[in-house]
């Protein structure tokens, strides 16, 4: 199976290649696969829009610990559709991973139509191309689609969408354009990612909390936080054995941005007192951190606030958590926690 990752410098696209490298040797360009319940045959090709960052690749080794690990990156714009038919006929594409989005949800308020164009227009190329070769498309969209309703359950994939702002709109019009050209896809709504990778709220928030005596984070909205590097295994195991549909996945129980700040900082707290403890040394000696700027202990004070006191173009949801039930009982996944995956994300980031 030849598989191609859009979009695969961003959190999501990089936590793909270290799955793909954890498993497998890596010729440059195309990475084998002997992935769990992956065909040991299957490649995959790394695609974005413009090189990855010398500070993903350096983290990218660092987390495959040895093993060699695809840093390379063919350039594709998912916004050309030609450019993807010529790719996926000359590569014998067999499945597209779709990671590529535009993003930014404040930005995309001033930006409609780019925000439409990548979320919208972009997805229905990659579902054009994979229909004409019968090939599968996994495309990654967002609990934004949903949050006009005052919600006070989890949302299931059949609800209708709801969303609050252009980037929830675009990500909709996303899913509506793939199921129109009707290919066969896996739709996998996701919501509050982080990972090691790039600009995410566990990075911001661990060099804030390090850098400033007192922060106020909101307390009125609450979701789901999530390990990209989980929602990376889980798009593999769905490749192994693809049943198309909408499905939601994110990490287990539920949580306050405030709540998410605290167990950041704690955390963070107690990886570096085990590192301590385990080296015998200050962890600033040896983990490569700036000392200044990362303290072994926080010391900021952080407290509670309302939504309205951080104006914003775009209203977010008040209660944006995802049911996960048909992505467990339809793969058989298990998902975890949300805080032994952040433990996780920070022990490889401290
Ligand atoms: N981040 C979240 O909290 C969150 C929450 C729910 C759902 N999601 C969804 O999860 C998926 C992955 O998110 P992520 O956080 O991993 O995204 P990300 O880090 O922003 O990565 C997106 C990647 O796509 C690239 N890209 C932009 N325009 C492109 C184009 N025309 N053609 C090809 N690639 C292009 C970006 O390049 P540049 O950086 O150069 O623009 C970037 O490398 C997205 O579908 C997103 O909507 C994310």
């Amino acid at each position: 199976m030849n598989i191609l990752t859009t979009g695969a410098n961003g959190q999501l696209g990089n936590e793909i290649r270290l799955l793909a490298a954890r498993d497998s040797g890596s010729p440059a360009g195309m990475t084998n696969g002997s992935l769990s319940g992956l065909d040991p045959e299957s490649h995959f090709l790394f695609t974005d829009v413009t090189e990855a960052s010398e500070e993903s690749v350096a983290m990218l080794r660092k987390l495959a610990g040895g093993a060699p690990v695809d840093t390379s990156t063919r350039r594709l714009d998912i916004t050309d559709l030609e450019a993807i038919r010529t790719l996926v006929s000359e590569e014998h594409i067999d499945a597209i991973v779709n990671c590529a989005a535009f993003t930014n949800v404040d930005a995309a308020e001033s930006q409609p139509e780019l925000a439409e164009l990548l979320n919208a227009k972009a997805p229905e190329n990659l579902a054009v191309a994979m229909k004409e070769v019968g090939g599968l498309l996994v495309h990654i969209s967002t609990d934004y689609v949903f949050g006009g309703d005052p919600y006070n359950t989890p949302c299931r994939e059949e609800q209708t969408g709801t969303p609050t702002g252009v980037y929830g709109l675009t990500k909709l019009h996303g899913e509506q354009a793939i199921a129109r050209v009707g290919c066969k896809c896996v739709i996998l709504r996701t919501a509050w990612l982080y990972s090691e990778f790039g600009k995410n709220f566990v990075r911001t928030m661990l060099r804030l909390t390090a850098e400033k005596p007192r922060l106020n984070v909101v307390f009125d909205q609450v979701g789901t936080p999530t390990y990209a590097g989980n929602l990376a295994a889980a798009i593999f195991t769905i490749l192994a054995r693809p049943v198309p549909g909408i499905y939601h996945y994110s990490n287990e129980g539920v949580c306050s941005w405030y709540d998410f700040t605290k167990m950041i900082a704690e955390m963070a707290d107690q990886v570096r007192h085990d590192c301590n403890c385990h080296s015998g040394l200050d962890h600033r000696s040896h983990s490569g951190l700036d000392p200044e700027s990362h303290p072994s202990r926080s010391s900021c004070d952080i407290q509670p606030c309302h939504s309205d006191e951080f104006p914003s173009p775009v209203k977010r949801p008040a209660y944006s958590v995802l049911d996960k039930t048909k992505v467990k009982q339809t793969f058989g996944l298990s998902v975890p926690y949300w805080t032994d995956s952040l433990r996780k994300c920070l022990s490889a980031l401290i």
